[in-house]
Protein backbone atom coordinates (compact mmCIF):
# COMPACT_ATOMS: atom_id res chain seq x y z
CA UNK A 1 0.00 0.00 0.00
CA UNK A 2 1.39 3.38 -0.86
CA UNK A 3 0.03 6.89 0.72
CA UNK A 4 -1.30 9.35 -2.18
CA UNK A 5 -1.47 13.13 -1.60
CA UNK A 6 -4.86 13.66 -2.67
CA UNK A 7 -6.30 17.55 -1.89
CA UNK A 8 -5.42 20.79 -0.23
CA UNK A 9 -7.59 23.36 1.37
CA UNK A 10 -7.04 26.63 3.11
CA UNK A 11 -8.65 29.03 5.42
CA UNK A 12 -7.66 32.80 5.20
CA UNK A 13 -9.29 34.85 8.04
CA UNK A 14 -10.80 38.14 6.72
CA UNK A 15 -9.00 41.08 8.64
CA UNK A 16 -5.89 42.19 6.83
CA UNK A 17 -3.29 43.53 8.90
CA UNK A 18 -0.69 45.97 6.70
CA UNK A 19 2.48 47.24 7.62
CA UNK A 20 1.48 50.33 7.36
CA UNK A 21 -1.00 49.08 10.67
CA UNK A 22 2.07 47.74 12.67
CA UNK A 23 3.46 51.32 11.77
CA UNK A 24 0.47 52.76 14.21
CA UNK A 25 1.61 49.93 17.02
CA UNK A 26 5.26 49.56 17.35
CA UNK A 27 8.36 51.73 15.86
CA UNK A 28 9.03 50.36 12.49
CA UNK A 29 8.28 51.24 8.77
CA UNK A 30 7.17 49.39 5.46
CA UNK A 31 10.14 49.64 4.24
CA UNK A 32 11.83 47.92 6.73
CA UNK A 33 9.88 44.76 7.16
CA UNK A 34 9.47 44.77 3.27
CA UNK A 35 13.39 44.50 3.18
CA UNK A 36 14.17 42.28 5.49
CA UNK A 37 11.23 40.05 4.90
CA UNK A 38 9.29 40.77 1.84
CA UNK A 39 6.46 40.34 3.95
CA UNK A 40 3.37 42.93 3.00
CA UNK A 41 0.54 41.93 5.11
CA UNK A 42 -0.84 39.06 7.10
CA UNK A 43 -4.11 37.78 8.29
CA UNK A 44 -5.23 38.05 11.42
CA UNK A 45 -8.07 36.16 13.22
CA UNK A 46 -11.37 37.63 14.72
CA UNK A 47 -11.04 37.14 18.59
CA UNK A 48 -14.00 34.75 19.01
CA UNK A 49 -12.51 32.89 16.15
CA UNK A 50 -10.35 30.01 17.39
CA UNK A 51 -7.48 27.73 15.65
CA UNK A 52 -9.75 24.84 15.15
CA UNK A 53 -12.43 26.93 13.59
CA UNK A 54 -10.19 27.85 10.85
CA UNK A 55 -9.02 24.02 10.43
CA UNK A 56 -11.70 23.04 10.22
CA UNK A 57 -12.76 25.44 7.18
CA UNK A 58 -9.76 24.15 5.59
CA UNK A 59 -10.42 20.82 6.29
CA UNK A 60 -13.81 21.20 4.35
CA UNK A 61 -12.11 22.42 1.63
CA UNK A 62 -9.64 19.49 1.21
CA UNK A 63 -12.46 17.01 2.05
CA UNK A 64 -14.61 18.27 -0.89
CA UNK A 65 -11.82 18.18 -3.29
CA UNK A 66 -11.05 14.47 -2.05
CA UNK A 67 -14.35 13.82 -3.02
CA UNK A 68 -15.11 12.34 0.70
CA UNK A 69 -17.07 13.00 3.29
CA UNK A 70 -15.87 13.06 7.06
CA UNK A 71 -17.52 9.93 7.90
CA UNK A 72 -15.21 8.36 5.83
CA UNK A 73 -11.68 9.72 7.57
CA UNK A 74 -9.99 6.86 9.76
CA UNK A 75 -7.62 9.59 11.65
CA UNK A 76 -6.92 13.67 11.96
CA UNK A 77 -3.51 15.31 12.72
CA UNK A 78 -3.79 18.65 13.65
CA UNK A 79 0.16 20.55 13.68
CA UNK A 80 0.09 23.80 16.08
CA UNK A 81 1.70 25.57 18.00
CA UNK A 82 -1.21 28.07 18.76
CA UNK A 83 -4.00 25.32 19.95
CA UNK A 84 -6.91 26.22 21.37
CA UNK A 85 -6.65 24.93 24.89
CA UNK A 86 -3.69 24.42 26.97
CA UNK A 87 -2.87 21.16 27.45
CA UNK A 88 -6.43 19.34 26.20
CA UNK A 89 -8.30 18.59 24.69
CA UNK A 90 -6.16 18.50 21.42
CA UNK A 91 -7.31 20.90 18.52
CA UNK A 92 -7.64 17.83 16.34
CA UNK A 93 -10.76 16.75 19.07
CA UNK A 94 -12.31 19.83 18.44
CA UNK A 95 -11.57 19.62 14.64
CA UNK A 96 -13.21 16.18 14.68
CA UNK A 97 -16.30 17.47 16.92
CA UNK A 98 -16.72 20.49 14.50
CA UNK A 99 -16.76 18.03 11.34
CA UNK A 100 -19.13 15.86 13.08
CA UNK A 101 -16.54 12.65 13.11
CA UNK A 102 -16.04 10.75 16.43
CA UNK A 103 -13.99 7.34 17.04
CA UNK A 104 -11.31 7.89 15.52
CA UNK A 105 -7.94 9.01 16.18
CA UNK A 106 -7.72 12.67 16.75
CA UNK A 107 -4.37 14.47 18.11
CA UNK A 108 -1.85 17.25 17.45
CA UNK A 109 1.87 17.49 16.53
CA UNK A 110 4.00 20.22 18.57
CA UNK A 111 6.69 20.73 15.86
CA UNK A 112 6.30 24.37 15.14
CA UNK A 113 6.73 25.17 11.73
CA UNK A 114 7.83 22.43 10.77
CA UNK A 115 4.69 20.82 11.62
CA UNK A 116 2.74 19.96 8.57
CA UNK A 117 5.78 18.04 7.14
CA UNK A 118 5.74 15.82 10.72
CA UNK A 119 1.73 15.23 10.04
CA UNK A 120 2.51 14.35 6.39
CA UNK A 121 5.48 12.10 8.11
CA UNK A 122 2.56 10.19 10.38
CA UNK A 123 0.01 10.30 7.59
CA UNK A 124 2.22 8.80 5.01
CA UNK A 125 3.31 5.90 7.61
CA UNK A 126 -0.39 5.02 9.26
CA UNK A 127 -1.49 4.61 5.82
CA UNK A 128 1.51 2.68 4.16
CA UNK A 129 1.20 0.41 7.40
CA UNK A 130 -2.51 -0.28 6.27
CA UNK A 131 -3.80 1.55 9.87
CA UNK A 132 -5.74 4.50 8.07
CA UNK A 133 -7.28 4.88 4.39
CA UNK A 134 -8.07 8.26 5.13
CA UNK A 135 -6.01 10.91 6.92
CA UNK A 136 -6.77 14.47 7.41
CA UNK A 137 -3.76 16.17 8.21
CA UNK A 138 -3.99 20.01 9.44
CA UNK A 139 -1.13 22.96 9.95
CA UNK A 140 -3.73 25.56 11.67
CA UNK A 141 -2.66 28.23 13.42
CA UNK A 142 -3.55 31.75 15.60
CA UNK A 143 -0.47 33.35 16.01
CA UNK A 144 -2.11 36.77 16.96
CA UNK A 145 -2.68 35.27 20.12
CA UNK A 146 0.95 34.50 21.32
CA UNK A 147 2.54 37.04 19.39
CA UNK A 148 3.77 39.97 21.91
CA UNK A 149 2.73 43.25 19.93
CA UNK A 150 4.91 45.40 22.14
CA UNK A 151 7.91 43.61 20.57
CA UNK A 152 8.95 44.71 17.20
CA UNK A 153 11.05 41.76 16.46
CA UNK A 154 8.17 39.48 15.95
CA UNK A 155 4.73 41.11 15.55
CA UNK A 156 6.25 42.03 12.22
CA UNK A 157 6.41 38.61 11.13
CA UNK A 158 3.58 36.10 11.86
CA UNK A 159 -0.31 35.59 10.34
CA UNK A 160 -2.97 33.13 11.63
CA UNK A 161 -4.35 30.86 9.25
CA UNK A 162 -5.14 27.28 8.30
CA UNK A 163 -4.05 24.96 5.53
CA UNK A 164 -5.17 21.20 5.14
CA UNK A 165 -5.06 17.72 3.31
CA UNK A 166 -6.17 14.42 2.41
CA UNK A 167 -3.70 11.63 2.44
CA UNK A 168 -5.44 8.85 0.94
CA UNK A 169 -4.43 5.11 0.51
CA UNK A 170 -3.19 3.44 -3.28
CA UNK A 171 -1.74 0.43 -5.01
CA UNK A 172 -0.67 2.85 -8.07
CA UNK A 173 2.68 3.20 -7.28
CA UNK A 174 2.96 6.64 -9.18
CA UNK A 175 0.53 8.44 -6.98
CA UNK A 176 3.09 7.81 -4.03
CA UNK A 177 5.07 9.96 -1.60
CA UNK A 178 8.11 9.49 -2.61
CA UNK A 179 10.24 10.50 0.83
CA UNK A 180 9.54 12.43 4.12
CA UNK A 181 12.11 13.47 5.78
CA UNK A 182 11.86 14.45 9.32
CA UNK A 183 14.30 15.93 12.35
CA UNK A 184 15.24 18.17 14.98
CA UNK A 185 18.17 19.41 17.41
CA UNK A 186 16.27 20.10 20.62
CA UNK A 187 19.96 21.94 21.44
CA UNK A 188 18.49 25.07 19.75
CA UNK A 189 15.06 24.90 22.13
CA UNK A 190 15.98 28.50 23.13
CA UNK A 191 16.30 30.29 19.58
CA UNK A 192 12.30 30.49 19.06
CA UNK A 193 10.78 29.66 22.45
CA UNK A 194 7.35 31.13 24.44
CA UNK A 195 9.37 30.81 27.88
CA UNK A 196 6.13 31.35 30.43
CA UNK A 197 2.91 29.36 31.39
CA UNK A 198 4.19 25.84 30.65
CA UNK A 199 5.45 23.92 33.33
CA UNK A 200 8.65 25.35 33.70
CA UNK A 201 7.34 28.34 34.27
CA UNK A 202 4.01 27.91 35.13
CA UNK A 203 1.51 31.15 34.83
CA UNK A 204 2.08 33.68 37.06
CA UNK A 205 1.62 37.39 37.72
CA UNK A 206 5.09 37.61 37.21
CA UNK A 207 5.09 35.32 34.01
CA UNK A 208 2.68 38.23 32.81
CA UNK A 209 4.23 41.25 33.35
CA UNK A 210 7.09 39.73 31.54
CA UNK A 211 5.34 38.96 29.07
CA UNK A 212 6.92 35.70 29.13
CA UNK A 213 3.78 33.87 27.38
CA UNK A 214 4.85 35.30 24.23
CA UNK A 215 6.53 33.54 21.41
CA UNK A 216 10.33 35.03 21.42
CA UNK A 217 12.65 34.60 18.76
CA UNK A 218 16.49 34.77 18.34
CA UNK A 219 16.19 36.42 14.92
CA UNK A 220 19.63 36.49 13.05
CA UNK A 221 20.95 33.22 14.69
CA UNK A 222 18.04 31.72 13.76
CA UNK A 223 18.10 33.22 10.23
CA UNK A 224 21.57 31.34 9.71
CA UNK A 225 20.58 28.23 11.12
CA UNK A 226 17.40 28.17 9.00
CA UNK A 227 19.37 28.98 5.49
CA UNK A 228 21.59 26.22 5.92
CA UNK A 229 19.44 23.39 7.26
CA UNK A 230 16.10 24.09 4.65
CA UNK A 231 19.20 23.89 2.39
CA UNK A 232 21.08 21.15 3.37
CA UNK A 233 17.73 18.93 3.55
CA UNK A 234 16.64 19.91 0.62
CA UNK A 235 19.92 18.58 -1.27
CA UNK A 236 20.00 15.29 0.92
CA UNK A 237 16.24 14.46 -0.08
CA UNK A 238 16.83 14.85 -3.82
CA UNK A 239 20.29 12.74 -3.68
CA UNK A 240 18.63 10.35 -1.79
CA UNK A 241 16.13 9.89 -4.12
CA UNK A 242 18.31 10.19 -6.64
CA UNK A 243 16.42 13.42 -8.65
CA UNK A 244 17.64 16.74 -9.77
CA UNK A 245 16.28 20.11 -8.79
CA UNK A 246 15.29 20.90 -12.31
CA UNK A 247 12.98 18.13 -12.30
CA UNK A 248 10.77 19.90 -9.44
CA UNK A 249 8.01 20.95 -10.56
CA UNK A 250 6.94 23.01 -7.54
CA UNK A 251 9.69 24.08 -4.59
CA UNK A 252 6.98 25.02 -1.74
CA UNK A 253 9.20 26.31 1.39
CA UNK A 254 7.81 27.02 4.60
CA UNK A 255 6.81 31.06 4.14
CA UNK A 256 9.30 32.57 6.98
CA UNK A 257 11.09 34.93 5.22
CA UNK A 258 11.68 35.80 1.48
CA UNK A 259 15.33 36.33 1.88
CA UNK A 260 15.50 32.75 3.39
CA UNK A 261 13.67 31.53 0.66
CA UNK A 262 15.63 33.11 -1.99
CA UNK A 263 19.04 31.87 -0.69
CA UNK A 264 17.92 28.36 -0.39
CA UNK A 265 16.56 28.55 -4.40
CA UNK A 266 19.76 29.55 -5.48
CA UNK A 267 21.50 26.83 -3.83
CA UNK A 268 19.36 25.18 -5.10
CA UNK A 269 19.71 26.58 -9.06
CA UNK A 270 15.76 27.02 -9.05
CA UNK A 271 14.06 28.83 -11.30
CA UNK A 272 11.70 31.77 -10.57
CA UNK A 273 8.60 30.01 -11.86
CA UNK A 274 9.54 26.51 -9.45
CA UNK A 275 9.95 28.45 -6.46
CA UNK A 276 6.58 28.83 -5.00
CA UNK A 277 6.07 32.41 -2.44
CA UNK A 278 3.32 33.38 -0.50
CA UNK A 279 5.24 35.23 2.65
CA UNK A 280 4.34 39.23 1.56
CA UNK A 281 0.55 37.90 1.12
CA UNK A 282 0.41 35.99 4.73
CA UNK A 283 3.52 36.47 6.54
CA UNK A 284 4.76 33.66 9.31
CA UNK A 285 1.95 31.47 9.68
CA UNK A 286 3.93 28.34 11.41
CA UNK A 287 2.47 24.75 10.62
CA UNK A 288 0.00 26.36 8.49
CA UNK A 289 2.36 28.13 5.47
CA UNK A 290 2.75 25.00 3.51
CA UNK A 291 -0.36 24.29 2.55
CA UNK A 292 -1.77 27.62 2.52
CA UNK A 293 1.03 28.21 -0.02
CA UNK A 294 0.08 24.61 -1.82
CA UNK A 295 -3.43 25.81 -1.90
CA UNK A 296 -2.65 29.36 -3.22
CA UNK A 297 -1.41 27.20 -6.41
CA UNK A 298 -3.84 24.85 -6.93
CA UNK A 299 -5.78 27.71 -6.95
CA UNK A 300 -4.24 29.44 -9.96
CA UNK A 301 -4.59 26.23 -11.61
CA UNK A 302 -1.10 25.71 -11.45
CA UNK A 303 -0.94 22.44 -9.84
CA UNK A 304 -1.83 19.74 -11.83
CA UNK A 305 -2.01 15.84 -11.47
CA UNK A 306 1.58 14.34 -11.33
CA UNK A 307 3.15 17.57 -10.59
CA UNK A 308 6.03 16.66 -8.18
CA UNK A 309 6.27 19.03 -5.37
CA UNK A 310 9.49 19.81 -3.23
CA UNK A 311 8.46 20.62 0.47
CA UNK A 312 11.09 22.46 2.92
CA UNK A 313 10.41 23.20 6.56
CA UNK A 314 12.22 24.50 9.33
CA UNK A 315 11.19 25.80 13.08
CA UNK A 316 11.05 25.82 16.39
CA UNK A 317 13.00 23.23 18.46
CA UNK A 318 14.70 23.24 16.53
CA UNK A 319 12.97 21.33 14.15
CA UNK A 320 13.11 20.88 10.25
CA UNK A 321 11.78 18.42 7.64
CA UNK A 322 11.46 18.30 3.60
CA UNK A 323 9.39 16.07 1.48
CA UNK A 324 8.88 14.66 -2.14
CA UNK A 325 5.53 14.33 -2.98
CA UNK A 326 3.57 13.93 -6.14
CA UNK A 327 -0.33 15.83 -6.59
CA UNK A 328 -2.34 12.69 -6.90
CA UNK A 329 -6.17 14.19 -6.82
CA UNK A 330 -8.73 11.33 -7.79
CA UNK A 331 -10.70 13.69 -9.90
CA UNK A 332 -8.48 14.79 -12.62
CA UNK A 333 -10.33 17.69 -14.31
C1 LIG B 1 13.62 38.60 12.16
C2 LIG B 1 14.48 39.05 11.00
C3 LIG B 1 13.60 39.50 9.86
C4 LIG B 1 15.32 40.24 11.46
O1 LIG B 1 16.19 40.65 10.42
P1 LIG B 1 17.75 40.89 10.72
O2 LIG B 1 18.33 41.40 9.49
O3 LIG B 1 18.30 39.63 11.30
O4 LIG B 1 17.68 42.04 11.78
P2 LIG B 1 18.31 42.09 13.25
O5 LIG B 1 17.51 41.21 14.18
O6 LIG B 1 19.78 41.86 13.16
O7 LIG B 1 18.02 43.60 13.62
C5 LIG B 1 18.61 44.66 12.91
C6 LIG B 1 18.12 45.98 13.50
O8 LIG B 1 16.76 46.18 13.17
C7 LIG B 1 16.01 46.45 14.37
N1 LIG B 1 14.67 45.91 14.22
C8 LIG B 1 14.21 44.68 14.57
N2 LIG B 1 12.92 44.55 14.24
C9 LIG B 1 12.55 45.70 13.67
C10 LIG B 1 11.35 46.18 13.12
N3 LIG B 1 10.23 45.43 13.09
N4 LIG B 1 11.33 47.41 12.59
C11 LIG B 1 12.40 48.19 12.59
N5 LIG B 1 13.58 47.82 13.11
C12 LIG B 1 13.65 46.58 13.64
C13 LIG B 1 16.79 45.77 15.47
O9 LIG B 1 16.49 46.35 16.71
C14 LIG B 1 18.21 46.03 15.02
O10 LIG B 1 18.55 47.36 15.38
P3 LIG B 1 20.03 47.70 15.91
O11 LIG B 1 20.94 47.36 14.77
O12 LIG B 1 19.95 49.16 16.22
O13 LIG B 1 20.24 46.82 17.11
C15 LIG B 1 15.40 37.90 10.52
O14 LIG B 1 16.40 37.69 11.46
C16 LIG B 1 14.68 36.60 10.30
O15 LIG B 1 13.89 36.46 9.38
N6 LIG B 1 14.99 35.60 11.10
C17 LIG B 1 14.56 34.22 10.92
C18 LIG B 1 13.10 34.02 11.00
C19 LIG B 1 12.87 32.56 10.83
O16 LIG B 1 13.32 31.95 9.92
N7 LIG B 1 12.22 31.94 11.76
C20 LIG B 1 12.29 30.50 11.77
C21 LIG B 1 11.21 29.81 11.23
S1 LIG B 1 9.72 30.26 11.96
Amino acid sequence: MYAAFRSVGSYVPKNVMTNEDLEKIVETSDEWITKRTGIKTRYIADKDESTSDMGVEAAKVALERAGIEPSQLDMIVCATISPDYFCMPSTACMIAKKLGVANIPAFDISAACSGFIYALAMARSFVESKTAKNVLIIGAEKLSAIVDYTDRTTCVLFGDGAGAAIIGATENENEAIIDVNISSDGNYYDYLITPGCGTNRPCSGETLKEHACFMKMKGNETFKVAVKTLTNDVVEILKNNNIESSQIDHFIPHQANYRILNAVAQALKLKDEQLVITVGKYGNTSSASIPMAMNDLYEEGRLKAGDLMLLDAFGGGFTWGSALVPFAPRKTS
